[in-house]
């Protein structure tokens, strides 16, 4: 539905964030919670920058999701696709991003454990978005960072009459045309629906780095990337370092 271009905006998502940069022995080995890491995309993306590109194979993630079926699937990938070294640092925790705690109040992910938090696709779907944001601050160490990827919104339009004409096009496309392909492909209107009512639902990506910053945290320059022009965004906030 993308046109392959989530597979570009993952790639950047990752390299921009360069897991696993310095090997200096002395620094602690890098801890990554992937959350709504459904079947591996980011992750596995993190391990090979990580472990291959900056040669640091101490670098860990954990692929986390309220979805079992979906960490079966992840599992199952990691085993065909990964080389046993990765393997080795991967692990999966089934939990809501909203709340990682047992229902005993115990935590699934102890509080300043966490340097990189990621979610890319995935908290547009989360029911309380300000409760997962306040989660990765506590989950996170103090200057720990949260990268979130996820649809946006076209930029600037009412300035722009060529991003006028994009949103237009794209608004048409999405509404009308992914609904029917999701029938005609997978027979499945209903879910593809979803997908562009809640991109549609999404905060604006000035609203979004504005909830980032309610929860805690510290944002650089504008506090986003727009993506294809505003299709998807990053947006990266960093816990500040006297939390
Ligand atoms: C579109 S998939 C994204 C998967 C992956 N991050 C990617 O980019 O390919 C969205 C994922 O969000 C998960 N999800 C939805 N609500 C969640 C929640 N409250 N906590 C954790 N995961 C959640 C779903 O189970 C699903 O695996």
């Amino acid at each position: 539905m993308s046109f392959g271009w989530h597979r570009i905006w993952k790639d950047h998502f990752v390299s921009s964030l360069n897991p696993g940069l310095t090997a200096d022995p002395s620094v602690p080995p890098q801890r990554i919670l992937d959350v709504a890491g459904g079947t591996g995309d980011i992750a596995f993306r993190m391990l090979k920058q990580a472990h291959i590109v900056n040669q640091n194979p101490d670098t860990h993630v954990t692929i986390s999701d309220i979805n079992p079926a979906m960490l079966a699937v992840g599992r199952q990938r990691a085993q065909s696709l990964l080389p046993a070294s990765q393997q080795a640092s991967l692990s999966f925790l089934e939990a809501d991003a909203t709340n990682f705690r047992k229902q005993d109040g115990t935590a699934l992910v102890e509080s300043s454990s966490i340097d990189l938090y990621t979610v890319a696709f995935g908290i547009r779907n989360f029911t309380d978005i300000p409760s997962a944001l306040r989660e990765a601050y506590r989950v996170l160490r103090p200057g720990g960072v949260f990268a979130c990827l996820e649809f946006s919104k076209i930029a600037s339009t009412d300035k722009n009459p060529a991003a006028a004409l994009f949103d237009a096009a794209y608004k048409r496309w999405s509404f009308s045309a992914i609904p029917m392909i999701g029938q005609l492909v997978a027979g499945d209107r209903d879910s593809y629906q979803y997908l562009v009512e809640s991109i549609e639902r999404f905060p604006s990506q000035e609203e979004f780095r504005d909830m980032i910053i309610d929860a805690g945290f510290i944002v650089g320059g504008c506090g986003y990337e727009n993506l294809t022009g505003g299709i998807a965004a990053v947006h990266k906030g960093m816990k500040p370092i006297d939390a």
